[in-house]
């Protein structure tokens, strides 16, 4: 009866999709519990490349139900876009299972993003301005209108009418904008009522049956660690949990479940938006990671900031998500240079830390502490079993594996789902 959490353990991006991939041939359902269309999951098959943002990458695969889960915030617009897009590509979307819990992100929300993030000036978060950040802060607030709300329209206007009067008023009189009107939003979330009609269940009474049956669940996370509003690095973080304890409540599952925490770990950092980031690379060495490593977003297509790898967050990350392994993406990248570098610890105020600081003034200010290891050159993407990669590239994942401190199990040497590495 295993659930398995699959989550980022640095700031998004790592590669999720494609372990997902892997891993799904073995899994009846595939779960999202947090986040919403501000995540981005490329996934390759076969000569096929699929976009995901919303939808659970499990669609993929015929026998698996992909399930979006009560922790997640869901833009109806959005997803049935997506939705028409994967059924234009061939596939079924019909197993998915949405459920009534989730939040939805409304006009305002998505209003309130854009013009929040300006107010803030050089001082913005550089959200994905979907409208993520509002709707999770409405939800804590309890003004927030969920799924189920679009199955009694009469129920939905009452709620709607309260929580605009209010949305209206900072629109207008603080940012200068128009206000909305609630017959406008009723109409259009109607129509979406009725299209996602068929998809809603109760997706924590169905996990827990496929659970019994002893099926196994697949726990999807997106966005990573540093990015959790409560272990990342805030207030430049986004506003779910993306962590394994996430999982849980985003699902409706409980610990016992679980039985593999599986963190995705780039061989190198990459993080998009505003906030520190010791190990950050600013010179010719980082546009080159860049571009060898096409580190730009699904999402917004912005470029992603670039850096070494930073076995300080690692450590962490194991941590804080209880990982029992990692799988390690994104090596053949580093074939591109000839010295390789991975901090262990950072210098603040000449005093070391191994760990995670407990005062972000100190992760703000932090030297990275740097060992250096030689690269190997070759091309890698090609190589089929482990023990066949340069001794170099061997000594590297060691090196991250004892640092870290938590089994390094698969190694992904390309985006395809043939070029992974199983490694013990
Ligand atoms: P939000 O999630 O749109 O509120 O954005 C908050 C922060 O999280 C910003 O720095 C975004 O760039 C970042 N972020 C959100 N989703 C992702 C993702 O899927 N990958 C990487 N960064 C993300």
């Amino acid at each position: 009866m295993p659930a398995h959490i699959l989550v980022g353990t640095q700031w998004g991006d790592e590669g999720k999709g494609k372990a997902t991939d892997l891993l799904a041939d073995d899994v009846q359902y595939v779960v999202r519990y947090q986040g919403g269309n501000n995540a981005g999951h490329t996934i390759i098959v076969g000569d096929r490349t699929l976009k995901l943002h919303l939808v659970p990458s499990g669609v993929m695969y015929p026998h698996v139900t992909p399930v979006i889960g009560d922790g997640v915030v869901i833009d109806p617009g959005v997803l049935l876009e997506e939705l028409d897009d994967l059924v234009d590509q061939g596939l079924d979307v019909s197993k998915l299972k949405i459920s009534g819990n989730a939040h939805l992100i409304m006009p305002y929300h998505r209003e309130l993003d854009r013009v929040t993030e300006r107010f803030l000036g050089r001082q913005k978060l550089g959200t994905t301005k979907r409208g993520i950040g509002p709707t999770y802060a409405d939800k804590a607030a309890r003004v927030g209108l969920r799924v189920q709300d679009l199955y009694d329209m009469k129920i939905f206007r009452q709620k709607l009418d309260t929580v605009l009067k209010e949305k209206n008023a900072v629109l207008s009189r603080v940012y200068n904008r128009l206000p909305m009107k609630a017959a406008d939003i009723e109409t259009e979330y109607a129509v979406y009522a009725e299209r996602l009609r068929p998809y809603i269940a109760d997706t924590m009474a169905l996990l827990h049956d496929a659970l019994d049956r002893g099926e196994t669940v697949l726990l999807e996370g997106a966005q990573g660690t540093l990015l959790d509003l409560d272990h990342g690095t805030y207030p430049f973080v986004t506003s779910s949990n993306p962590v394994a304890g996430g999982a849980l409540t985003g699902s409706g599952l409980g610990p016992r479940h679980v039985e593999r925490v599986i963190g995705i770990t780039k061989a190198y950092v990459t993080r998009v938006g505003s906030g520190p980031f010791p190990t950050e690379l600013r010179d010719e060495t980082g546009e080159r990671m860049t571009e060898v490593g096409q580190e730009y977003g699904t999402t917004t297509g912005r470029r992603r900031r670039v850096g070494w790898f930073d076995a300080v967050l690692a450590r962490y990350a194991a941590r804080v998500n209880g990982l029992t392994e990692h799988f390690l993406t994104k090596l053949d990248v580093l074939s591109a240079f000839s010295t390789l570098r991975v901090c262990h610890a950072y210098r603040y105020d000449d005093e070391e830390y191994e760990h995670f600081p407990p005062h972000q003034s100190i992760f703000h200010h932090a030297e990275p502490v740097y060992s250096e290891l030689p690269g190997w050159g070759d091309d890698i993407t090609q190589v089929t079993e482990y023990h066949l990669l340069p001794k170099e590239a061997q000594a590297y994942v060691d090196h991250l594996e004892e640092l870290s401190g938590v089994p390094i199990r698969y190694v992904s040497v390309g985006p395809a789902r043939s070029q992974t590495l199983e490694r013990h």
